[in-house]
Order: C-alpha cells, then sequence, then structure tokens
C-alpha cells in the first residue's frame, strides 16, 4: 500500500467516526430519514474531499478536531449531491458505493429529504462553536461552502450537465460544467485548510489554484471511468454518460487526449504548491491518484 492509500484509510475511518457521531438518529418516525442520511453517507466512498480538508488544515497546524468537522461538513454536502444526482429524475442509477441507490433502499421522497437534510446539517456542523471558536471564521466557511454547493457551483454545474444531454457543448463550455459540479466543492475542499488556520492570501490562493486545477481533473477521470471501468471498480454503474448522449471532455476530445489533459491538470496542480517549503508530500500523491485511480 503506498503513502498515500494509507493516509487516505486512516483519514476515511476518522471522518466516518465523526458522520457516526453528527448523524445519530432521533427517537420518533422521523428516524427514517435520519436512517436514509446514515445509509448515504456512512461506510464507503473515497473521501477525496475530506482529506482535502485534512490535508489542507495539516500545512497550517490546524486542530484535527475542526479540521474532522469540516471535512464531514463537506463529505455530507457531497453525499447529499450523489443521492440527489443518481434520482431518477437526474441520472436514473440504481447502484452507488457498491449498494443500492438511496431511493431504491428507501424511496424517492426519502431520498430526497434525506438529501435535504445533509445539506442542512452541514451548514449546522459548521455555524457550530465547536468547529471554530473565532465566529469570523465559521461565518467564512458557511459563506464559502453556500457558494461552492449552489447555483454557482455544484448546483449550476448539474444544471447545465442536464442540459448537455440534449444540446452539444463545446470545451470552453465543458470546462465550466465540470470547474462548476464536481471542481467548486473541490476547490472548497483544498481551501478550507486556509480558511481554518488564517493563512495570509499567498497560501490561500495556491490551495485555491490546486484545488482548480486538481477538480476538474477529477471530473475528467471520472468521465474516463465511465468509459473504461467495470462496475466491480466503481461501484456504481458505467457507460452511462453515453448512453445518455452527455457531453463529456471524453465525448469530445476521445479517451487519450481526455486522459492526457487530466495528466497535465494533475501536474499543474501540483505546481500551485511549490510557494509552501515543506508538507505537501500528500497533496502531490493526491494528484496523481486522482488521475490513477479505477474507482
Ligand atoms: C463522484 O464523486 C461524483 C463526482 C463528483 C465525480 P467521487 O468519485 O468522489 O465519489 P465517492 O465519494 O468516492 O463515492
Ligand atoms: C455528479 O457527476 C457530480 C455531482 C455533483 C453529484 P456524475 O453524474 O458524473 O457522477 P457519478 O458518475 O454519477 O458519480
Ligand atoms: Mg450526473
Ligand atoms: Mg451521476
Ligand atoms: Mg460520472
Amino acid at each position: 500500500m503506498t503513502d498515500l492509500k494509507r493516509a487516505l484509510q486512516v483519514e476515511a475511518d476518522k471522518v466516518e467516526e465523526v458522520l457516526d457521531h453528527l448523524l445519530q438518529e432521533p427517537e420518533g418516525p422521523e428516524a427514517q430519514v435520519v436512517k436514509a442520511m446514515r445509509y448515504s453517507a456512512l461506510g464507503g466512498g473515497k473521501r477525496v474531499r475530506p482529506f482535502l480538508v485534512t490535508a489542507s488544515a495539516r500545512l497550517f497546524g490546524v486542530s484535527e478536531d475542526s479540521a474532522l468537522r469540516v471535512a464531514a461538513a463537506l463529505e455530507m454536502v457531497h453525499c447529499y449531491s450523489l443521492v440527489h444526482d443518481d434520482l431518477p429524475a437526474m441520472d436514473d442509477d440504481d447502484l452507488r458505493r457498491g449498494r443500492a441507490t438511496c431511493h431504491i433502499e428507501f424511496d424517492e421522497a426519502t431520498a430526497i429529504l434525506a438529501g435535504d437534510a445533509l445539506l442542512t446539517r452541514a451548514f449546522e456542523v459548521l455555524a457550530d462553536e465547536a468547529t471554530h471558536q473565532d465566529p469570523k471564521v465559521r461565518c467564512e466557511l458557511v459563506s464559502e461552502l453556500a457558494k461552492a454547493s449552489g447555483m454557482n457551483g455544484m448546483v449550476g454545474g448539474q444544471m447545465i450537465d442536464l442540459m448537455a444531454e440534449s444540446r452539444e457543448l463545446d470545451i470552453p463550455e465543458i470546462t465550466r460544467l465540470q470547474r462548476l459540479k464536481t471542481g467548486a466543492l473541490i476547490v472548497f475542499a483544498c481551501k478550507a485548510g486556509a480558511i481554518l488556520g488564517k493563512t495570509g492570501e499567498l497560501k490561500r490562493h495556491a490551495l485555491r489554484n490546486y484545488g482548480h486545477d486538481l477538480g476538474l481533473a477529477f471530473q475528467i477521470a471520472d468521465d474516463l471511468l465511465d468509459v473504461e471501468a467495470s462496475v466491480e471498480e466503481t461501484g456504481k454503474q458505467v457507460g452511462k454518460d453515453a448512453d445518455r448522449g452527455k457531453a463529456t471532455f471524453v465525448s469530445l476530445l476521445g479517451v487519450d487526449r481526455a486522459r492526457e489533459q487530466a495528466h497535465i491538470l494533475s501536474n499543474q496542480a501540483c505546481d500551485h504548491l511549490d510557494v509552501f517549503d515543506q508538507g505537501t508530500e500528500l497533496l502531490r500523491a493526491m494528484a496523481q491518484y486522482v488521475v490513477n485511480r479505477r474507482s
């Protein structure tokens, strides 16, 4: 196992514990929605975004408890986005992380509510004093995650993504779509450590730029996996983008040029880390992992 794989596993276990603690089932019949939230948020996923939060926070000596709460909040938003992405009205998928999707395991209405409640719980966690003693930091985390998740971030990207099924997009349009749909949350993950550590503009900007390139590379790799990987490897259905006639980097550039582009972006992401004297080894390894992954 590489150092990165080991570190990713260690952080995944820690964030699992925090998520478990933050998503406790209440008494009463409303526990059903929390069951669906726990089903969708626990026990799976690569946990790349939480890893990016804790790895960036470590550069600034941020307390582990703070970083893990932000990591868990971001993972809740990511899981909500997956639950809604899989709904029949969107990608209509029945398999996620090697298991039935939330609306198959529960039902559509419960999946919609579980997504809604994961999203709102994330902001409740960020706003809580336990996340950071400085209210300005908490406010900035809330504001930045809201921007990254909403109309000018992930949701905006998902809207364009749906339109990409019925309209030809060119490379600049696909780039923008991917940066919004996937890039924005990954940029937040990388910037979160700098926000928590109240660091200066130079380092914050470097992490933002790293996330910007990493996020796009990450989605190109996802589109490549949809063409090249198996259901067993990815834990989700494959070949769906082509079936739906969805414009992606791969449909426009072909497999080889898309892969080349992902590698260029991954190297470029690492170049932004040069402003740090030390401590960036795992972030650099992550940039390689993101484009070489098989799941
Ligand atoms: C899948 O994200 C959806 C995209 C934004 C490409 P991940 O590949 O991070 O999925 P999990 O969290 O590991 O299941
Ligand atoms: C989804 O992109 C990105 C989200 C914001 C959830 P995809 O639709 O390509 O993700 P997968 O392939 O279903 O994981
Ligand atoms: Mg989708
Ligand atoms: Mg999908
Ligand atoms: Mg995909």
